[in-house]
């Protein structure tokens, strides 16, 4: 925290009367260390990614998830560019708290191979997590592997409330609608909005577009307390209507997925 004199100083209006205030201190999300075999497939492993695994991962992302390639996200093709962002479970103690990346892999024991990649990325001081990116191989989707994947991914996001963050949100593509659906119906997240044209992402060859992504959000461990509530937003009319719009349909998040 710098120390910036803010006594002449004052917010434009007096905001945070409809939740709880708290004094402003040094925050921070410590990563988790995962290594865990799927309890319901002993052939299923979720764990942290290790520098031995950069090249078979930038692999199975450039399979799985090409559409970055010239976009802000296109480090994920290039296992170089790890080294200086990602967490490695080689250097838990340190990474865990300096790195702006975690990286948890899923790894098909008997083939010995990785099958599944997921990207998280923090910002310490707004105790927010957001899940940046998921892919599975194309050779393991849809079958015993995927299932194991979607139940182990949801122990994990219990396990995030033990890293501090309390604001966790996500956005999925919208080339298909898997991933909206298991955010909204699994992992009990709600809506925060469409944006259209957020990201540019690849066409084949060398062309491009800007695609539409759907973002998530989720509340978790004390974030409710301190998070102001509608009646003291300023909005539009018509930005009220779609915020009454917003909470009805996320009345129908549930958590499907959640359960033991
Ligand atoms: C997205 C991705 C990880 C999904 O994996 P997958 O194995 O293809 O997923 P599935 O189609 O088997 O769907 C997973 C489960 O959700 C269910 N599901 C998905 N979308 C659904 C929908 N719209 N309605 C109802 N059920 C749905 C499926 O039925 C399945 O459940 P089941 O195993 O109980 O049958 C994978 O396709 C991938 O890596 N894609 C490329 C990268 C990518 O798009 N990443 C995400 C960007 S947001």
């Amino acid at each position: 925290m710098k120390n910036i004199d803010m006594n002449p100083y004052q917010p434009y209006r007096k905001m945070g009367l409809s939740c709880e205030l708290r004094e402003i201190k040094e925050k921070r999300v410590i990563w988790p260390l995962i290594n865990q075999i799927d309890p319901n497939n002993p052939n299923f492993r979720l764990r942290t990614v290790t520098r031995n695994d950069l090249e078979e991962v930038a692999e199975l992302w450039r399979a799985s998830y090409p559409e970055v390639y010239g976009s802000v996200h296109e480090w994920i093709l290039d296992p170089q560019e790890y080294e200086k962002r990602v967490a490695f479970a080689e250097n838990w103690k340190e990474h865990s708290v300096t790195r702006p990346n975690a990286m948890f892999v899923g790894e098909d024991l008997q083939a010995g191979k990785i099958v599944m990649s997921s990207i998280y990325t923090k910002w310490n001081r707004n105790l927010h997590v957001e899940a940046s990116f998921i892919a599975i191989h194309p050779d393991a989707r849809k079958g015993k592997i995927a299932s194991s994947i979607w139940s182990n991914l949801a122990s994990f996001y219990k396990w995030l409330e033990e890293s501090g963050a309390e604001y966790v949100t996500v956005f999925c593509e919208t080339w298909h609608n898997i991933t909206q659906y298991i955010w909204f119906k699994r992992l009990g997240w709600k809506i925060a909005g469409i944006f259209p044209g957020n990201f540019t992402r690849w066409a084949g060859g060398n062309n491009e577009y800007r695609g539409c992504t759907i973002h998530f959000y989720r509340l978790i461990n004390d974030g409710i307390r301190y998070t102001n509530q509608p009646e003291e937003w300023s909005l539009i009319p018509e930005v009220k209507e779609l915020w009454d719009c917003l909470e009805k349909i996320n009345a129908k998040s549930t958590e499907e997925g959640l359960k033991e």
